[in-house]
């Protein structure tokens, strides 16, 4: 299989998995990114069986919307049974890296709400030790200097992604060179930086299922 027949695959998976275990009414997390959309136009043909979505961003939002499916404004919802998204890599205890699409800081709030994080996934972000994919950090504009300082301390090296602003206004640091063998400390850690919205590094709330797509077929961990 292809990589993107992979991530349809995966998107049909967590759109089955949603219909099995989403309490008819409830509403969806939606996450971003190729793998998300995957999943969002497998979701489709179901909506009628939620009352609608909460998007981590426009982009979703749009695609969500252009699907017929409504989409809520989080602080107008209590409870989010399910939130599906992809990742950027994912290890063993299903500690992400996310945000390779910007959209980290609306994915974590949603991320944060929901009950049951589903991660889903092709079997190339699937890694032992983080760190091989930059680890991308929201900065407010006017700190971007001062957190590429501290974040340089910290024995990275930060990149300012290019021509990119977040939904959020801000900018974006991707960062190359961190050891990631303390995923939930880093996490905390990068999020003291005075200027940091926060980090791509999902371990102090990890995936609860991981949905995984190989030459095998679609397998399913629990967290
Ligand atoms: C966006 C994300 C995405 O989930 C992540 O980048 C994976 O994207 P894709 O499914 O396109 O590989 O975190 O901010």
């Amino acid at each position: 299989m292809t990589q993107d027949e992979l991530k349809q695959a995966v998107g049909q998976a967590a759109a089955d998995y949603v219909a099995q275990h989403a309490p008819a009414g409830s509403i969806i997390g939606v996450g971003t990114g190729s793998t998300a959309n995957c999943f969002i136009d497998a979701l489709a043909p179901l909506k009628d069986r939620f009352r609608g979505a909460v998007a981590s961003s426009e982009a979703t939002r749009k695609r969500l919307e252009g699907h017929g499916i409504p989409v809520l404004d989080l602080n107008d919802v209590e409870d989010i049974p399910i939130y599906v998204d992809g990742a950027d890599e994912i290890d063993g205890g299903l500690n992400m890296i996310k945000g390779g699409g910007g959209a980290l800081t609306r994915e974590k709030i949603v991320a944060a709400v929901a009950r049951t994080f589903v991660c889903i996934c092709d079997a190339s972000k699937r890694v032992e030790v983080m760190g091989r994919f930059p680890l991308p950090v929201e900065v407010i504009p006017m700190a971007r200097a001062h957190v590429a300082r501290e974040l340089a301390k910290l024995g990275g090296t930060p990149v300012l992604r290019e021509g990119f602003v977040t939904d959020n206004g801000n900018v974006i640091l991707d960062v190359r060179g961190l050891a990631i063998t303390d995923p939930k400390g880093l996490e905390a850690r990068i999020n003291q930086i005075t200027g940091v919205v926060t980090n791509g590094l999902f371990a102090v709330r990890p995936a609860d299922v991981l949905m995984l797509g190989g030459a095998d077929g679609v397998s399913t961990i629990a967290g």
